[in-house]
């Protein structure tokens, strides 16, 4: 009820009576003025005037689940939401819905995180209503060999709704590092449940620096916000984003992953590059001279031998 009550207010964008809507409705204006001070008490300023009405004067920076699914015409990514205002991490409970047989698709949201993993045992910083914090729960028919393809695809999509939306540029370092002027915007991480040659699902988690002050950043990151030095929509970055994973996804169903690669070549900075690959105990240096059709990246070494790598942390040198 509450959010057709506020698809009424916003719509409007000036007072609209309360008989008016209660009417429309179907409910009591005494219904309708309880309705009006939850939303107030979720952060929406909502002004009553005697004979002129209700009127919607703004809304709060909160990535309500009505909020997210308003306008977002996607077919199946985001189509399911969980949004909890704190939970240590999105990765478990999206863990959990796999497992219960949740629809590809379906979107955990976190307004701040306490235990937000990173890649590699790291920790993944989420202060509260700063960021974007998700996991995405994904049912694709491939082998997992082939799940490094939905990192690439979920980097290529955050740099794309972040042109969008931002008008700001930004580039991949191998596999999933988002970084602008050399810092790390966002990164992303890939869980998968899977048996030798079938995935049951896959957790694609995404974190996005956006309304992060410098001071609540490590040397090394960097925010929308610090880059455009004005606070970001959150809503309308979060949309864009489902939708451009979902236009991805559908592409790479459709076409395989030529396309996507295409894609992250474009904003990659690590092609080219002499690099240095960190894989478990050992490293391998060289010259990162392309990616291979899973996504892993081709480096070679000196002594001429082109080597695969498929995870591990890089270093650019020069
Ligand atoms: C990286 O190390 O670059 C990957 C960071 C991934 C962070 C996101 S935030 C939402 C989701 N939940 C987590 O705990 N981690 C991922």
């Amino acid at each position: 009820m509450q959010e057709k009550i506020l698809d009424f207010l916003k719509r409007k964008q000036e007072y609209i009576s309360g008989d008016q809507i209660a009417h429309r409705l179907g409910i009591t204006r005494q219904a309708l003025w309880k309705h009006i001070q939850g939303l107030k008490n979720m952060g929406y300023d909502i002004v009553a005037v005697p004979h002129l009405g209700y009127r919607l004067i703004s809304s709060p920076d909160r990535l309500f689940t009505f909020e997210v699914t308003d306008d977002l015409n996607t077919q199946f990514i985001g189509r399911k939401i969980y949004y909890f205002d704190s939970l240590n991490t999105t990765m478990n409970v999206a863990m959990q819905l796999g497992f219960k047989g949740s629809p590809s698709g379906t979107l955990v949201l976190a307004e701040s995180q306490s235990h937000g993993k990173g890649r590699l045992g790291r920790h993944w910083l989420s202060p509260k209503y700063k960021g974007i914090y998700l996991s995405l729960v994904l049912r694709p028919k491939i082998l997992p060999a082939n799940a490094s393809i939905l990192t690439l695809l979920a980097a290529v999509s955050i740099c794309e709704a972040i042109k969008e939306i931002v008008d700001l540029d930004t580039q991949i370092k191998w596999p999933n590092d988002i970084l602008v002027a050399n810092k790390k915007l966002g990164g992303i991480l890939t869980e998968l449940n899977a048996e030798m040659d079938k995935i049951n699902f896959v957790i694609l988690g995404i974190g996005i620096n956006v309304n992060n002050d410098r001071k609540s950043l490590i040397s090394s990151a960097t925010s929308l916000r610090e880059q455009k030095k004005e606070n970001i929509n959150r809503i309308s970055l979060l949309q864009e984003l489902l939708r451009k994973i979902e236009l991805n996804y559908l592409l790479f169903e459709r076409r395989g992953a030529a396309p996507i690669i295409e894609k992250w070549r474009e904003h990659n900075v690590t092609l080219g590059k002499r690099v240095k690959v960190y894989c478990q105990k050992e490293h391998i240096e060289g010259e990162a001279i392309d990616i291979d059709k899973d996504g892993g990246l081709l480096v070679r070494s000196d002594s001429g031998l082109v080597e695969k790598v498929m995870a591990g942390d890089v270093v650019h040198c020069r």
